[in-house]
């Protein structure tokens, strides 16, 4: 195995779904795997950074050199990016956050009941990780790199993110093609980064996730020695 050395970057990556309690034995998820988070983890790993994995509920080992984290829900994915990205170089947010949780989540069981055919369920907004480790301040914040998972239109809604978010690379892809993206082990990506004057882009073919998880890393940490003075 490899032991990162003492001026390794530090890495924290989050991957994986969230999920969000509506009563003690239900919640709100996606489908997520974490198979990309976890890839772009062992890869950092492998190429000599010392990487905190802060993951959603998942059915993978951690990769060899990884330091993982377990969170359940998106306010503590959040509260662990937070506390652990001021002092990291790199920050990849490949985890499919719930955009909304329960307002309330219930404290006992919800029951069905025969007079009522409906079910209306309050919901209200989780922070936006990614945007606010993003926003951190100078002297403070990680290249940040954030992923897209499109369907329509891949390169200008990934453009607007890059943007709104305030991000410095945004690896999007299309999970509308058969056999790629979410589940499943391949995938393909366009690549977008800040440059001075405007933005600049690679086109990665479809490929297994680890070999995309390779290029990835190693364009963000490419672009990262580029951009910090050192
Ligand atoms: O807005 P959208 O969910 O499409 O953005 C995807 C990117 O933002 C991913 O990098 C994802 O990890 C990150 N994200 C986040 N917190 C949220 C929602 C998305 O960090 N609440």
């Amino acid at each position: 195995p490899i032991t990162p050395s003492a001026s390794a970057p530090h890495v924290v990556i989050t991957a994986g779904p969230t999920r969000e309690a509506l009563d003690p034995v239900r919640y709100l998820s996606n489908h997520s795997s974490g198979k990309m988070g976890y890839a772009l983890a062992a890869e950092a790993a492998a190429q000599g950074a010392r990487v905190t994995l802060i993951s959603g509920p998942v059915n993978l080992p951690t990769p060899q050199g990884v330091e993982r984290l377990n969170v359940e829900t998106a306010v503590q994915m959040h509260t662990a990016a937070l506390e652990l990205a001021p002092q990291a170089a790199l920050f990849i947010g490949c985890a499919a956050v719930a955009d909304y949780r329960a307002a309330n989540a219930a404290e006992h069981k919800l029951k069905k009941t025969d007079d009522q055919d409906t079910l209306t369920l309050t919901l209200v907004k989780n922070p936006d990780i990614i945007a606010d480790v993003a926003a951190l301040p100078d002297g403070q914040r990680p290249f940040v790199v954030g992923f897209a998972a499109e369907t329509q239109d891949i390169e200008r809604y990934a453009q607007d993110k890059l943007a709104r978010k305030g991000l410095d690379m945004i690896v999007a892809n299309d999970v509308s093609q058969q056999g790629l993206g979410f589940g499943s082990d391949d995938n393909a990506a366009l690549l977008l980064w800040r440059t001075s004057d405007g933005s600049d882009r690679l086109v990665a073919p479809p490929q297994p996730k680890t070999q995309l998880a390779a290029l990835i890393v190693r364009h963000a940490l490419t672009h990262l020695s580029l951009t910090s003075s050192g």
